[in-house]
């Protein structure tokens, strides 16, 4: 069995990590959704992608860490994808969570917090978690380990998962370490052998961005247990294809 994460949402349809995006990802039959959290100057988790709001908003070259929840809001993040979505807003984490809480998705928050520091990122987040119940339901991954391990001393109920681009020796024995239950690696560097050894250890495994579809297929064939994906129909299908 595996479960398909819709990456940023269904990121391909619509403006990636705004609502319409998670929607449009449940509409689609994900199994679950992957978002990015930052901080807003007044310490409110938002889900945004880019350290600045350039790319996925009219917010300029600022950062995202700069401006406040309330002037984060008065942003227009569908635009730049396409006038269909104009004036859909950065949405927060909480409005994430308040959305997806009734849905039987499952929840991916990845941690932007290995460039820019984020201090106390962590709390915030595990509060609003623990706030709508969702600790069984979520994972927080993020390409900041120390975050991670701290997550587990917050709440050992949420599950982590480092992110990590390129191969780890033995990674099983690094998630043990580090109190991990997953492992998020970019999926390029990973082999069947690798799959195996992770799996034998007990500790999920769920590559990311899988959009390629013979490589869809490859993983699903290892036996992952998830793919991050921006297509996540197309990953639905193969699986499908193969398990009917
Ligand atoms: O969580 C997997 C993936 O989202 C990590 O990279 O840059 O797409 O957030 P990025
Ligand atoms: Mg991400």
């Amino acid at each position: 069995m595996i479960m398909i994460y819709a990456h940023r949402g269904a990121s391909k349809e619509c403006p990636e990590n705004t609502m319409p995006s998670f929607k449009r990802a449940k509409e689609l039959g994900a199994d679950g959704i992957e978002c990015d959290a930052q901080l807003s100057l007044d310490g409110v988790p938002m889900i945004i992608h880019d350290k600045t709001l350039k790319r996925t908003t009219n917010g300029g070259k600022k950062y995202v860490k700069d401006l406040t929840f309330a002037e984060l809001k008065q942003l227009d993040a569908g635009s730049w994808f396409s006038e269909d979505f104009k004036d859909t807003r950065i949405p927060s984490l909480e409005e994430f969570l308040v959305w997806v809480k009734p849905t039987v998705l499952l929840i991916n928050i990845e941690l932007k917090n290995y460039s820019l520091p984020y201090e106390g990122m962590e709390k915030k987040v595990v509060a609003l978690i623990e706030k709508y119940g969702l600790e069984k339901r979520v994972t927080i991954s993020s390409f900041n380990h120390e975050s991670l391990r701290l997550i587990h001393k917050l709440n050992s109920q949420i599950e982590t998962a480092p992110l990590y681009r390129a191969n780890l020796y033995k990674a099983w024995k690094y998630a043990k370490k580090i109190k991990a239950r997953a492992l998020h690696p970019k999926y390029h560097n990973l082999d069947g052998k690798d799959i195996k050894g992770i799996k034998k250890h007990h500790v999920k495994v769920r590559p990311y961005t899988v959009n390629d579809p013979s490589w869809i297929k490859q993983f699903i064939d290892w036996g992952v247990d998830g793919l991050i994906t921006d297509v996540p129909d197309l990953a639905l299908a193969i699986y499908k294809k193969e398990h009917p």
